[in-house]
């Protein structure tokens, strides 16, 4: 079987968030149990020099509003898999990767041109799989195709959801622009009044999935369907739920390049060692004894930093220190600098994005905080299981399905856990977890019961094979 996966962004090329890690890891964990897969994404200004020294195509000529445009395509294995990046400098050559408003038009480019890039290489994927509303456009795109060309006769798409907040809105006018002219393509993106990339995508794709059992019953409702839980429910019959995996040569405390000393289940030494090196990045005391309380996160409503607003305070008063990385709403940020100026031999905050911090921090730190309001599927929590960094987490999406809470009386449990959406909810459990963590021998229990869970790809990647070939019949 031979499977494309599209995506806006994939590690190690670009990362604003989980999209990153899961398109970079699972072409490789597909690899890895024999699918013959490919990756096509964006080549970003933020895509670094060494991936790019071999341009496998330079003259991908495609038409574009009305004009003949050229494109590039480096080709890459950095991933593990063969990745096709594709270039063309004055659509992503640009301070950041997401968050301008022709972001619609950059990315139906892209598409346009990696449906074009899969015609050039000439094998026609089995399955074409497609992430979030960026790859709306070539779900529309490959519908249509499937008619006319047989190239892609008998090439079929899959559509996974990582997250129904993000839409890829924009005006309809601008739909024969984008070389979407026929009846079938306006529908398909049609949304109340509106086009909308994600929509076109769920509608028209031959399979839907999403990256967690919850998240995708979840989406059916009102409460977080994001207006769209009408078509999710219409679909719910080709809509699966996958967990996401975690790339354990990436994530995995007994040889992450980013730390101070590496330990395992079986030798934690060096966890206190990270430690030690966390406070010290953060010119914290070294009282080892102290928790930290710690949050990586893009600092959006989606993540409950209001519940941590509401809630830090409370951390300090409960004997912790507070760590957080994270950039995002700057009302955020600046509560976040305040709170280190009010108490700065107990809060460490940096504002920005550092992949090198976010490994120190699951290391170092002792709880990890994700209050989601929702959470698709949520990798911190599974990075955190697996350092020994108890996850504290509301139960939505993924995190309801991948941490277990913690039951003194049974042993049971890798974490804490808390429904409503309220603070005193969250705080409740970081008093709980402030009060297991005094007692030694259950909190090494809770550390080993998270550390044994198995999340590697290769589970995930397995269902995904499913997935195809129950598109495919
Ligand atoms: P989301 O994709 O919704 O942001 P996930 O938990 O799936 O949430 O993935 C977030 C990923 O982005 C993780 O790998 C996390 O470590 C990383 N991350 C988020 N914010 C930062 C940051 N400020 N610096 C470094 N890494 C970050
Ligand atoms: C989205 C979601 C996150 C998920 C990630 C990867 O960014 O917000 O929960 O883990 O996609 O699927």
């Amino acid at each position: 079987m031979r499977v494309a996966v599209i995506s806006s962004e994939a590690v190690p090329y670009s990362k604003t968030g989980g999209l990153g890690d899961v398109a970079g890891a699972l072409p490789k964990a597909l690899k890895q149990i024999g699918i013959d897969s490919l990756l096509i994404t964006p080549c970003y200004w933020q895509t670094k020099g060494e991936y790019l020294w071999h341009t496998a195509i330079d003259d991908l000529w495609l038409t574009w509003r009305g004009k003949s445009v050229r494109a590039k395509a480096f080709y890459s294995e950095a991933n593990g898999s063969s990745t096709f990046l594709v270039d063309s400098p004055p659509l992503f050559h640009r301070d950041s990767i997401y968050g301008y408003t022709e972001d619609y038009e950059r990315f139906a480019f892209f598409n346009h041109a990696a449906i074009e890039l899969l015609k050039r290489i000439g094998h026609a994927p089995d399955v074409v799989h497609l992430n979030d509303w960026h790859c709306g456009f070539a779900a529309v795109e490959l519908a249509a195709r499937r008619r006319y060309d047989p190239f892609f006769r008998d090439t079929r798409t899959v559509f996974s959801i990582h997250n129904m907040a993000y839409q890829g809105g924009f005006g309809l006018g601008e739909l024969p622009a984008l070389g979407f002219t026929s009846g079938f393509a306006r529908n398909a993106f049609s949304f109340d009044g509106y086009g909308s990339a994600m929509k076109a995508g769920l509608e028209v794709s031959d399979t839907l999935s999403t990256v967690s059992r919850r998240y995708g019953y979840e989406i059916q409702t009102p409460e977080f369907g994001q207006g769209l839980d009408w078509l999710t429910r219409q679909r719910a019959n080709r809509l699966i739920g996958i967990t996401n995996g975690v790339d354990y040569e990436e994530w995995n405390p007994a040889t992450d390049k980013e730390l101070p000393a590496h330990f395992s289940i079986d030798d934690m030494a060096g966890k206190l060692e990270c430690k030690r090196a966390l406070l010290d990045r953060f010119h914290l005391p070294q009282e080892l004894d102290r928790p930290i309380f710690a949050s990586v996160t893009r600092l959006t409503g989606q993540k409950g930093v209001e519940l941590i607003r509401q809630g830090a305070g409370d951390i300090l008063a409960a004997g912790g220190f507070f760590i957080a990385l994270g950039s995002g709403e700057k009302d955020s940020e600046q509560f976040l600098q305040a709170l280190r100026d009010y108490a700065p031999s107990r809060v460490g905050v940096y504002i920005g994005y550092n992949e090198s911090l976010a490994h120190l921090i699951e290391a170092g730190a002792d709880m990890f905080l994700m209050p989601s309001k929702f959470e698709p599927c949520g990798l911190n929590q599974m990075y955190s299981l697996r350092y020994g960094t108890v996850p504290i987490v509301r139960a939505t999406g993924g995190l309801d399905d991948t941490v277990e809470n913690w039951d003194a009386v049974s042993g049971r449990g890798n974490g804490f856990k808390f429904g409503p959406y309220r603070s005193d909810k969250l705080l409740e459990k970081i008093y709980e977890a402030r009060f297991a963590y005094e007692d030694k021998e259950a909190w090494v229990t809770i550390q080993r019961n998270g550390m044994s869970v198995d999340n590697s790809w290769e589970n995930a990647a397995r269902n995904y094979v499913e997935l195809y070939k129950w598109t495919l019949a």
